[in-house]
C-alpha cells in the first residue's frame, strides 16, 4: 500500500515538473519566434529578414504570371512591397555584397510583369517600369542578366525516367490539373510507397485524409487561403496530419511537424513517381482554423494539421509555372 502511494506521489511530482518544464520550453519557443522571425520586426535591420519578405512577395508575382487564367494588373501590393524591400536592402548594404539570387529574382519578376502587360502600356505599367529601372541602377544589374520568372512545362512529355535525380528535378509545384478523380487503387499504391518514410522510433504518427468532394475541397481551400487563382483546378486533395497521441515529453514537442513533414515530402515524391502532379498548400494553423477543419472533416482533435497537398493527373498540355529560383549552394551550406 505504502509503495503504491509513493509511486503515485512520484508520478504526480514528475508530471507537475514536466508540465512546468513544457511551459518554460513553449515560452522559450515563443520568445525565439518573437525575437528572430519577421513577425514583429518594424525596422527589418538584417539582410535575411528582408530577403524572406522579398521572396514571399516576388513569389506572389511569379505565381500570378503563371496562372492559367491571367488577371491583368494583379498583385499591386506585391509590386509595392518588392520596391520597398529592395530599397531597404540597398540602404542596409550600401556597399556590401548582396545575395544575387533574391535581388535578381525580384528584378526578373518586375521585368516579366512589365513584359506580360506590354500590349497595353498604361500609367501603372510605366510606373512599374520606372521602379525596375531604379533598382537595376541601384544594384548595378544589367537587364540582359534577368531571366523570365515563369517557365513552360510540357506535362505530356514525361520520358518515364524515374531515377532519383530526374524525379527530384521533375517534381514541381503545379497549379493546373486534369479534372479526373484519382482511383483508390492508385492512391493506395502512392501511400504504400510514401510509408517508407522514416519517423522517430518508427512512431509513424502521420494520418492522411483524401478528399475529392468539390464542395468540401472548396470549403477547406477557403480556410486555407493560399490557392487563390487556381482553386477551380483542384479536384483531389490530401491533408496530412500528425497524431499527437504517439508523442511524449518536452523534447518531442516539435516532432509531429518533423515526422509528418518528412512524410509529406516522401508523399510528394511518391505522387510524382506515379505520374501525378502536386502542389503543397501551407496549413494556416490557428485555433479557429483548426476547429473549422476538425468539424469540416469530422476527425479526431488529437490530429495536428501539417500541410494540405493538391494532387491531380498531369493535363495533356504545356503549362506555365513559376521559376522558383533556388539559392546558390554557398548560401545554403556552411562548413565548420
Ligand atoms: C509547406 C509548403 C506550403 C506551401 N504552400 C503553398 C500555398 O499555400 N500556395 C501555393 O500556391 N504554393 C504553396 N507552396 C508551394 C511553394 O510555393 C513551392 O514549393 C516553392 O515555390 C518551390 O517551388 P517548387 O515546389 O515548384 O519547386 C507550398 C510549399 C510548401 C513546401
Amino acid at each position: 500500500m505504502f509503495g503504491k502511494i509513493v509511486h503515485l506521489l512520484k508520478n504526480v511530482i514528475f508530471k507537475s515538473v514536466s508540465v512546468f518544464s513544457l511551459l518554460v520550453e513553449c515560452f522559450r519557443d515563443y520568445r525565439r519566434y518573437v525575437a528572430y522571425s519577421a513577425t514583429f520586426k518594424t525596422f527589418m535591420n538584417s539582410e535575411r529578414l528582408i530577403e524572406g519578405r522579398l521572396t514571399a512577395h516576388y513569389h506572389g508575382i511569379e505565381k500570378g504570371l503563371a496562372m492559367k487564367h491571367f488577371r491583368p494588373y494583379f498583385g499591386k501590393k506585391h509590386i509595392e512591397a518588392i520596391d520597398y524591400y529592395l530599397t531597404k536592402l540597398k540602404k542596409l548594404k550600401k556597399k556590401g555584397k548582396f545575395s544575387s539570387t533574391h535581388v535578381n529574382a525580384s528584378l526578373s519578376c518586375l521585368k516579366s510583369y512589365v513584359d506580360k502587360h506590354d500590349y497595353e502600356r498604361s500609367e501603372y505599367i510605366e510606373n512599374v517600369s520606372t521602379i525596375l529601372k531604379k533598382h537595376l541602377d541601384n544594384f548595378g544589374v544589367s537587364i540582359e542578366k534577368l531571366h523570365s520568372s515563369t517557365t513552360s512545362y510540357d506535362c505530356s512529355r514525361f520520358d518515364g525516367d524515374n531515377d532519383f535525380r530526374s524525379l527530384a528535378h521533375r517534381r514541381k509545384s503545379v497549379r493546373v490539373f486534369d479534372d479526373k478523380v484519382i482511383s483508390k487503387n492508385i492512391l493506395e499504391n502512392v501511400v504504400k510507397l510514401a510509408l517508407t518514410s522514416p519517423s522517430v522510433c518508427n512512431r509513424q504518427s502521420t494520418k492522411l485524409v483524401y478528399l475529392n468532394n468539390e464542395k468540401l475541397i472548396g470549403q477547406l481551400l477557403d480556410i486555407q487561403g493560399g490557392a487563390n487563382g487556381f482553386k477551380d483546378q483542384i479536384k483531389n486533395l490530401v491533408v496530412v496530419f500528425s497524431d499527437l497521441e504517439v508523442f511524449e515529453g518536452i523534447q518531442e514537442r516539435n516532432q509531429p511537424y518533423i515526422d509528418s513533414g518528412i512524410f509529406a515530402m516522401n508523399l510528394l515524391y511518391s505522387l510524382e513517381y506515379h505520374s501525378l502532379s502536386t502542389c503543397p498548400l501551407m496549413w494556416p494553423s490557428t485555433a479557429k482554423n483548426n476547429e473549422r477543419l476538425y468539424s469540416l472533416l469530422d476527425i479526431r482533435k488529437t490530429w495536428e494539421p501539417i500541410v494540405a497537398i493538391a494532387i491531380g493527373y498531369k493535363p495533356n498540355e504545356v503549362v506555365k509555372m513559376p521559376i522558383s529560383k533556388r539559392v546558390d549552394i554557398s548560401e545554403c551550406l556552411e562548413f565548420r
